[in-house]
């Protein structure tokens, strides 16, 4: 994968925001807080950013609502001004979050007790403060600059897959008190990991080929890490507060040690 100096810059400096992101979940899984309760809790929440989007769609839409509107919308214009790959991508990215959706809900209906209800896209319609704060903040980004402000939500979107692959790492412990609970959520992560990959790349691909000038280059980086920011915090909310005192400071900071951005992965998911 050739990248410029710019974007080289701007993955250097998310990258210890991206270890931040990943602090959270790594302390959450051993905390003494953590409970069957806690499990279906952010198992929700993960839910409800499956299918409502944090300010990646309209609020009122979300990603399964706005792309399926986008699709009937679009039918009448296939190859008639309308590329057929564009529509390709839309519907593609429909199945992919509702799959999402699926495997977190499916794990969190596994750890239900008998007589606990469901979940529904609905019932996780309201998200939580710190979610809203960062869908808020993708929408001013958009609204002080379309172009960048859409880049950075794009750039910005999963996390690098923190949460999945430190999910999918739960498969090694298969005992202790939460071994099923691992085994599920490491089950669901799994699935969701390399669609997730590939929506963090589409948010970097074409970036280059922008030619932003410096001082977009500067903008992009300034919204990208107030989004990380917001991403940590939103994290560590939807987990209960794993993070905390100096711990959560750092994070916030961007003091932790950087996570080595895969650029080998990167450039194969790419050639494919
Ligand atoms: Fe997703
Ligand atoms: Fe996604």
């Amino acid at each position: 994968m050739t990248v410029s100096a710019n974007l080289r810059k701007l993955i250097d400096a998310a990258a210890p925001y991206w270890a931040g992101e990943a602090e959270v979940f790594r302390t959450y899984w051993d905390w003494k807080a953590r409970s069957r309760e806690t499990d279906r809790l952010w198992l929700a929440r993960q839910c409800s950013k499956e299918v409502w989007g944090s300010g990646l769609a309209p609020l009122d839409k979300g990603i399964f609502l706005g792309p399926a509107e986008e699709l009937v919308a679009a039918f009448p214009r296939i190859d008639l001004g309308l590329d057929r790959h564009a529509v390709l991508d839309i519907a593609e990215g429909l199945r992919a979050e509702f799959a999402h959706y699926c495997a977190f809900a499916d794990a969190h209906d596994a750890l239900a007790l008998p007589g606990e209800p469901k979940l529904n896209p609905h019932a996780v319609k309201t998200g939580w403060p710190e979610d809203l704060a960062l869908s808020e903040l993708r929408f001013a980004h958009k609204k002080e600059n379309p172009k960048l402000g859409e880049r950075a939500t794009r750039f910005t979107e999963g996390g690098y897959c923190t949460l999945f692959s430190e999910g999918m790492a739960l498969k090694r412990r298969r005992s202790g008190p939460h071994a099923r609970a691992n085994a599920l959520i490491a089950q669901a992560c799994a699935q969701v990991y390399e669609d997730e990959f590939g929506h963090m790349l589409k948010g970097i691909v074409g970036l280059d080929a922008e030619g932003l000038t410096a001082a977009e280059w500067k903008t992009l980086e300034r919204m990208a890490l107030e989004q990380l920011r917001g991403r940590i915090k939103m994290r560590n909310a939807q987990f209960g507060g794993p993070l905390a005192g100096q711990a959560l400071t750092r994070a916030l900071d961007g003091r932790c040690p950087p996570l080595s951005f895969d650029y080998r992965k990167a450039g194969t998911r790419l050639a494919a």
